[in-house]
């Protein structure tokens, strides 16, 4: 008999702890047959505790000795991968829209990847989901396996998932409250991370929405970083945004102040005023961390030799031993 064969005639065993058949969840990972005509497998399970493993094992003793007339069974069992439940998660959040968080969210996750950190981007601006556009991977659509886990996008070993993967192309998301907490279901509880990553930054709508609320469902210990540009009137909404987190009990990190002045041949212009991102920060009681230049770029993700590059290394530096 093949190893295809005996992994069909199994596959309508129970897994206990998922309550679906192994055919279902595709948890047959290995089968060979050794010298003594014992059948060795390795199987997947959602969880490994003995009633789980015990019961499997018996189920299929019974068919591949009782029924097949194999001479005997070895199963290694794997627990599957979920999400790292030590990893941490950075909200990257504003008060304003357009003050710059997705390109923060995406140079940081760069910034933590040049550190040697393991890290995953949660695009949640279920309005204006534009991580795709940034990172890569417009179009992309999140498949699921036989146990309804979505895949996430990757590129240069930052994985990725986006609103913009749930819905049709040039359509927009309308989203009522408990659609809003299945997506974060899906991006939280049923996407399959790689379960070394260190950091999930989450790219938040702008404004202190829904979205903060119900992320506290998911992402209890999340802290986060306040995006905003050196302007009085960005200032004034991140300061409500910050208050808002404070009132969650969402940890702030510190502001980040994005387009803070232009550089030409040496000299600072400071094109949209001076002062805003320090203004929050004081009145938050957190750290100014940096304050980042205007750079007109085709490319958003700054290189790490950059001068953007080099003050997202060390925003990356001061955010990990901060959290
Ligand atoms: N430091 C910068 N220098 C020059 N352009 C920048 C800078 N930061 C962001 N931008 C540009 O400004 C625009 C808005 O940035 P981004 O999309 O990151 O903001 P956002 O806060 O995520 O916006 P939204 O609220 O729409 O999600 C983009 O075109 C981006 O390329
Ligand atoms: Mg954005």
């Amino acid at each position: 008999m093949k190893a295809e064969n005996i992994k069909e005639k199994l596959s309508n065993v129970m897994d206990p702890s998922c309550n679906q058949t192994l055919g279902e969840t595709d948890s047959i990972k290995h089968v060979g047959i050794d010298d003594n005509n014992a059948v060795v497998l390795i199987i997947e399970v959602a969880e490994k505790d003995n009633e789980t493993t015990k019961k499997i094992q018996r189920e299929i003793a019974k068919i591949l000795k009782i029924d097949l007339g194999f001479s005997g069974v070895k199963i290694e069992f794997q627990k599957r991968k979920s999400r790292n439940k030590d990893a941490k998660t950075i909200l990257v959040a504003s008060g304003k829209g357009g003050v710059g968080k997705s390109t923060v969210t995406a140079n940081l996750a760069y910034a933590l990847k040049r550190m040697g950190k393991k890290v995953a981007i949660i695009d949640a601006d279920i309005y204006g989901a534009n991580m795709p556009k940034i990172l890569g991977g417009v179009g992309h659509q999140l498949m699921g396996d036989a146990n309804n886990k979505v895949f996430p996008f990757e590129k240069d070993d930052i994985q990725m998932v986006s609103t913009e993967y749930l819905v049709e192309k040039n359509r927009a998301l309308m989203l009522r409250g408990p659609m809003l907490g299945k997506i974060l279901k899906i991006f939280f509880e049923d996407t399959l991370w790689n379960e070394d990553i260190d950091y999930f930054l989450v790219d938040l709508p702008p404004g202190t929405g829904d979205v903060m609320m119900d992320l506290k469902n998911f992402s209890e210990d999340s802290k986060m970083v306040l995006v905003t540009t050196p302007q009085e009137s960005a200032a004034h909404i991140a300061i409500k945004a910050g208050y808002a987190a404070k009132d969650l009990s969402i940890d702030l990190l510190g502001v980040v102040e994005n387009m803070s002045y232009y550089e030409v041949d040496g000299v600072d212009h400071y094109i949209f005023g001076q002062g805003g991102g320090q203004k929050v920060a004081d009145e938050l009681m957190v750290e100014l961390l940096e304050k980042l230049p205007i750079v007109p770029t085709e490319n958003p993700i700054y290189k790490e030799s950059d001068v953007a590059g080099m003050i997202y290394l060390n925003l990356a530096r001061k955010l990990m031993k901060l959290f």
